[in-house]
């Protein structure tokens, strides 16, 4: 179902109740107005996450909101009305950022009112496309591979879900930052995985721990793990080298193995910690945690990154780009995984479409 665009309207794509992506409805709302210190943005894309897919699966997580609401972490598209006491932008101004203030989301929408300090301005001529998906996958990826695993050049690393969203960004970002990599992916996805600067591993018929020991010997200095569950975690801190740390991220897992798979991780990484053999397990704060509590560097490493986008010195890899709409094709998507990069909803056509 797509529909035609009317700045009249603003549609929003809601949880109406708990359960399969059948349960996102389409609609229409006045444009919000936006409070004291907000910016209005029109959107022109929105960024689709596996934390949307837990939030409109499961009921009881912790600040899950009342039914129905917007699920969209990070959206990109241009100032359209600015709140008081707002004089950082102008109207028409292109700007990208993360929905973290307000909850779980609100991104999928064709309008939403984020506080002004939450937006960061988008260099001339970039595809929102592309913009949306360096928000949050990229300042995971910069947060979790550079400040947290404080990697070195020449370092080896090992990116679990290489082919994903985040892991195709912590792929980019390791070759900048002139790394050694090693990339757990499906068969299919290895060309992928090759192209970006990584030994690709196949994680469903290998056993990336003995494959990891035969390529390198002692092991990798740092693995980076966006699945996440105990047995998991366990076999990625076995493939550590001396001093090695084991940076734990997500829980893609979640998808087969169900919502079990959070506590288990976080009670192995607490295990992992008090084992006094020198590798090191750091504490990992979501993304949106350590965004709200860190303004400055979320401001500027997202200026970075765009800045590297425009210089050509990332790509983000666009999965496909799904009309706001039909929200649910983006969310089976994602559920049915072997999809490589992030998948985007977008809210008009013609300058979305990929060049
Ligand atoms: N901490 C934070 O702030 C933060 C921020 C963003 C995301 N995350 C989390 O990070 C995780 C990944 O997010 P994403 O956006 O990259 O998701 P995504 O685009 O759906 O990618 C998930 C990837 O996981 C791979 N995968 C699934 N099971 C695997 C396994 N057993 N071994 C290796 N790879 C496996 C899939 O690989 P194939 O398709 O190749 O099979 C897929 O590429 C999610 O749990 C998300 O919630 C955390």
């Amino acid at each position: 179902m797509n529909e035609a665009q009317n700045d009249d309207n603003n549609r929003r794509v809601v949880v109406s109740r708990h359960g399969g992506p059948e349960v996102l409805t389409v609609i229409r709302v006045d444009p919000p107005e936006p409070d004291v210190g907000e910016v209005r943005v029109k959107v022109k894309a929105a960024g689709v996450s596996a934390f949307d897919l837990i939030y409109r699966r499961w009921r009881r997580l912790p600040g899950s909101p009342r039914v129905p609401f917007a699920l969209g972490e990070d959206v990109a598209g241009t100032v359209d009305k600015l709140g008081r006491g707002v004089s950082s932008l102008e109207p028409g101004q292109e700007v990208t950022g993360g929905t973290w203030a307000q909850g779980v989301g609100g991104g999928y929408a064709d309008y939403v009112c984020l506080p002004a300090k939450e937006l960061v301005p988008v260099p001339v001529g970039l595809d929102p496309g592309e913009v949306v998906s360096v928000v949050v996958n990229y300042l995971t990826a910069h947060l979790h591979l550079n400040r947290i695993g404080g990697v070195r050049s020449g370092e080896r690393v090992l990116v679990h879900g290489a082919a994903g969203g985040v892991g195709t960004a912590l792929l980019q970002l390791g070759k900048l930052a002139g790394l050694e990599m090693y990339g757990t992916a499906s068969r299919h996805n290895h060309e992928l995985v090759s192209a970006l600067g990584a030994t690709p591993i196949d994680y469903r018929t290998e056993d990336f721990v003995e494959r990891i020991h035969s390529l390198t010997g002692d092991g990798v200095d740092v693995v980076i793990d966006p699945v996440g569950g105990a047995r998991h975690l366990w076999r990625s801190y076995r493939v550590l080298g001396k001093g090695g740390r084991l940076v734990w991220l997500g829980s893609a897992a979640t998808n087969e193995k169900g919502l079990v798979v959070g506590p288990l991780s976080l009670l192995i990484t607490f295990l992992l910690k008090l084992v006094p053999d020198g590798k090191q397990v750091p504490t990992c704060p979501t993304l949106g945690t350590f965004a709200k509590a860190h303004n400055e560097w979320y401001r500027e490493t997202l200026t970075e990154l765009l800045a590297l986008l425009a210089a050509g010195r990332i790509k983000p890899v666009v999965a496909e780009r799904i009309p706001l709409a039909e929200a649910a094709r983006a969310h089976k998507i994602l559920e049915r995984s072997g999809h490589a990069g992030k998948v985007v909803l977008v809210t008009g056509t013609g300058p979305l479409s990929p060049p």
